[in-house]
């Protein structure tokens, strides 16, 4: 497929496509989406075919503004409104019960659907003058790393979708926090960079989805999409555990060529082999925008193996530790 690469002045031409049912990436705050109109089925199913997506994982609906949700729900509830007036525009989707307009491509068969209202302005403008809220996930082929830059989004898609917003880098970095809100409590069921504590402040009842708990054993997954395969780059990840110090004499004895050990900058200096810099530890929004682009940076430089501090499960650390525990299959090097 001939795919158009599109300027952020020239959004019209965009829209254009979604209107005819073609599939468009474009940039988000959170991640670059791979969107088509919601309320086409065909279009839709275009997204599934671009990212080799099981048909069985709902796609987020992107509006542009609090009304359009009550376009796409049939449940725009008290709970979701006290959140959406905190939160929207931002990086959180809410699962609402879903409006019939929502098709079985959209929803996967279930009777909810995924709302976010996106606060980047690109988003914001593809959606207004496409006329019609858009379905869009992950910008990236199924099960590996979502794409934050152009130039990874491009080098992922070019040749799979109709046209590709040349947008900025995204802000946050890692895809929205995923919050049900159709039952008494909020559940998340994706967490992100609204933070568990930032939505207690707010509805101090708010709680994280029982698989997301450590040492839990679990039977279903949060979402659908929990169950795949996530974020894995070609290369081995494993998360390392341990002092500092202990971290660092370790890999200056035993990193190989073909291995790289990303690092917060506070030790970078203090390290002289194959690394990349996940930005300070007192600010780990840093590392959630960071993370995605060097998992695929290190592919890009051809390392066969990658190392990664772990960090604290707490703040936005509980999210970038969600995907990193993906990304690693869970292996982690004790030191
Ligand atoms: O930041 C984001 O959310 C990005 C940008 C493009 O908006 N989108 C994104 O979409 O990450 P995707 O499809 O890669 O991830 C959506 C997640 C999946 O795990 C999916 O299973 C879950 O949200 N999800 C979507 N609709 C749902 C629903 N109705 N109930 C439960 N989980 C749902
Ligand atoms: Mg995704």
């Amino acid at each position: 497929m001939n795919t158009i690469v599109i300027s952020t002045d020239c959004l019209s031409e965009a829209a254009k496509l979604i209107q005819q049912g073609e599939t468009v990436v474009f940039p988000t705050e959170t991640v670059y989406g791979l969107g088509a109109d919601a309320f086409n089925p065909d279009g839709v199913l275009k997204i599934f075919q671009a990212k080799n997506r099981p048909a069985d994982n709902p796609l987020i609906v992107h509006v542009s503004s609090l009304s359009m949700i009550e376009e796409v729900s049939s449940d725009f509830n008290e709970t979701a409104k006290t959140i959406a007036s905190h939160f929207m525009p931002g990086p959180i989707t809410l699962v609402l019960k879903k409006s019939d307009c929502i098709c079985d491509a959209v929803s996967a068969g279930l009777s909810t659907v995924g709302v976010r209202f996106p606060k980047h302005p690109v988003a914001q403008e593809l959606i207004t003058k496409s006329g019609t809220p858009i379905a869009a996930p992950s910008a990236n082929i199924s099960g590996s790393v979502s794409a934050t830059t152009f130039s990874d989004v491009y080098r992922d898609l070019n040749g799979r979708v109709a046209g590709i917003v040349q947008g900025d880098d995204c802000e946050f970095g890692i895809e929205s926090t995923v919050l049900d809100v159709t039952g008494d409590t909020p559940v998340i069921l994706r967490p992100g960079s609204v933070t568990l504590e930032m939505l207690q402040a707010v509805i101090p009842t708010t709680r994280l989805h029982p698989s997301l708990v450590a040492g839990t054993k679990v039977e279903k997954p949060a979402s659908p999409g929990m169950k795949y395969t996530h974020y894995s780059p070609k290369a081995e990840v494993f998360l390392v555990t341990g002092e500092m110090n202990n971290i660092i004499s370790h890999f200056e004895n035993h990193l190989k060529d073909s291995e790289c050990l990303f690092l917060f900058l506070e030790e970078y200096d203090s390290f002289s082999k194959n690394k990349m810099c996940l930005g300070t530890k007192s600010d780990l929004n840093q590392m959630a925008h960071l993370i995605f682009r060097l998992l695929k940076q290190a592919d890009l430089d051809g390392y066969q193996t990658i190392y990664i501090p772990a960090v604290a499960e707490e703040g936005v650390g509980l999210s970038v530790m969600n995907r990193l525990k993906k990304s690693s299959g869970g292996k982690v090097l004790s030191l």
